[in-house]
């Protein structure tokens, strides 16, 4: 996405979602993306906004502050790789810097109980960094306390934000 050859011709729609995010020349793509619409055609980015993740009900106080210290950490550890946590607010800017119209932005957000689908995106992301997790001062009795969280009923989290912008090209 950030070397290969866009074809010429001008789409009408263009659609990325969680990907931009994670790349440092993510204002580059985002131009090179416009570029490639027609006039009167749509771009549309999906992107999270990792910085607004409230703990909605949890077993104990502790148990809160357990699930910050990991989502910092693993939000620390994921910078260190170029991602931009809070590039979801930061996309409608963009597309008005990139000249694109019509700049308009929808953000969706739900809960995630313990034990569910959604509240699994930290478990696998939590279970695939582990290692950098320790780096970062955790411990494993921690990682292992933040895993059974995750599955219990009584532990309550935002989701992350996802910030949806479409802008036209004039
Ligand atoms: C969080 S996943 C999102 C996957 C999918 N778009 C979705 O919304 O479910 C991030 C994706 O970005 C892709 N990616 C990361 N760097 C990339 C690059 N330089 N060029 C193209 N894709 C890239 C990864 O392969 C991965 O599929």
């Amino acid at each position: 996405m950030v070397q290969d050859p866009l074809p010429a011709d001008g789409y009408d729609l263009v659609h990325a979602r969680l990907v931009l995010q994670h790349l440092p020349e993510r204002l580059d793509v985002l131009a090179r993306l416009a570029g490639a619409l027609r006039p009167g055609g749509w771009l549309v980015l999906e992107e999270f906004d990792t910085a607004w993740v409230p703990v909605l009900a949890a077993p104990d106080e502790e148990a809160a502050t357990l699930f910050e210290r990991v989502h910092n950490a693993l939000s620390a550890q994921l910078e260190k790789a170029g991602l931009d946590p809070v590039w979801g607010r930061r996309v409608p800017g963009a597309m008005l810097g990139a000249g694109l119209a019509d700049v308009t932005a929808t953000t969706y957000a739900e809960s995630w109980a313990g034990g569910g689908t959604g509240i699994g995106l930290h478990r696998v992301n939590a279970q695939q960094m582990a290692d950098r997790l320790r780096a970062e001062g955790l411990t494993d009795a921690e990682l292992e306390r933040f895993q059974a969280l995750l599955a219990d009923p009584a532990f309550v989290v935002n989701s992350l934000p996802l910030v949806s912008t479409r802008g036209r090209r004039p």
